[in-house]
């Protein structure tokens, strides 16, 4: 056998502890997987960073976004603002001033319309209560209200009035009266708008002949509102 002649192949090997590397590549080795796990942790920190950054862009982008006046993003959901809520103006009205829509909160009576308590009311030095606009101070307003409607058969829209004044029944400020065919498809609109000297604890308030008449779609195409002038 080969190895009986020779007895030891490694012996006559001038290079014996080639496996085992020499200990300055050894200690370059070391270093350059410190250098990887560094450059491994620079990497992800910025990937980190971008990642926070991309979602603060599209946090901005929300807000940037999300006011609307549609009608199913405003009242689609209860949970955004509470109907409580007074809101604060950065620049207060300088006199009493409210103007409400429809909303999905709104339900309205036979004759008398309702007005969304979340569909972002502008309200102010005025108050809201039981479907009704209650003054708090006394002056001349200028007060107004539109619907959108179907126009079949008789259609009345009328702004009213209970005041302390007259005890016994309402005032009928402002009224419109549309006559068509039954048959007829057609939508219009009744827009009624006028000036009225009102007193503290006056409710102004909306009735037309038949609420189910009332076309609702959009928040803003029923409205009803009043300021002081
Ligand atoms: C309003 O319209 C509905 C549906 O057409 C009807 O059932 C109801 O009697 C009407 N109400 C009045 C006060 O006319």
């Amino acid at each position: 056998m080969a190895s009986d002649k020779y007895p030891s192949v490694y012996v006559v090997d001038s290079h014996a502890d080639w496996p085992h590397p020499p200990p300055k590549l050894r200690q370059r080795q070391c270093r350059m997987g410190v250098a990887q796990t560094l450059l491994f942790m620079l990497v992800s920190v910025a990937l980190c960073g971008m990642i926070i950054e991309a979602c603060l862009i599209y946090h901005l982008y929300q807000l940037d976004t999300a006011p609307s006046a549609s009608f199913s993003k405003h009242t689609g959901g209860e949970d955004d603002t509470s109907p409580t809520k007074k809101p604060s103006y950065e620049i207060p009205p300088s006199k009493p001033v409210a103007h409400l829509t429809d909303g999905q909160d709104v339900i309205h009576e036979e004759k008398i319309m309702a007005w969304s308590m979340n569909a972002d009311p502008l309200l102010y030095e005025m108050d809201y209560k039981d479907r009704k606009l209650i003054i708090q101070k006394e002056g001349y307003y200028y007060v107004y209200s539109k619907v959108f409607f179907t126009d079949n058969g008789v259609f009345h829209h009328s702004v009213n009035m209970h005041t302390e004044k007259y005890a016994g029944g309402r005032i009928t400020l402002l009224q419109s009266r549309k006559y068509s065919l039954k048959s007829s498809k057609i939508r219009s609109n009744s827009y009624l708008g006028g000036v009225f000297h009102l007193y503290k604890n006056d409710a102004v308030y909306v009735e037309v002949s038949n609420t189910t008449k009332i076309d609702r779609h959009k928040s803003f195409e029923n409205i009803f509102g009043a300021y002081m002038i």
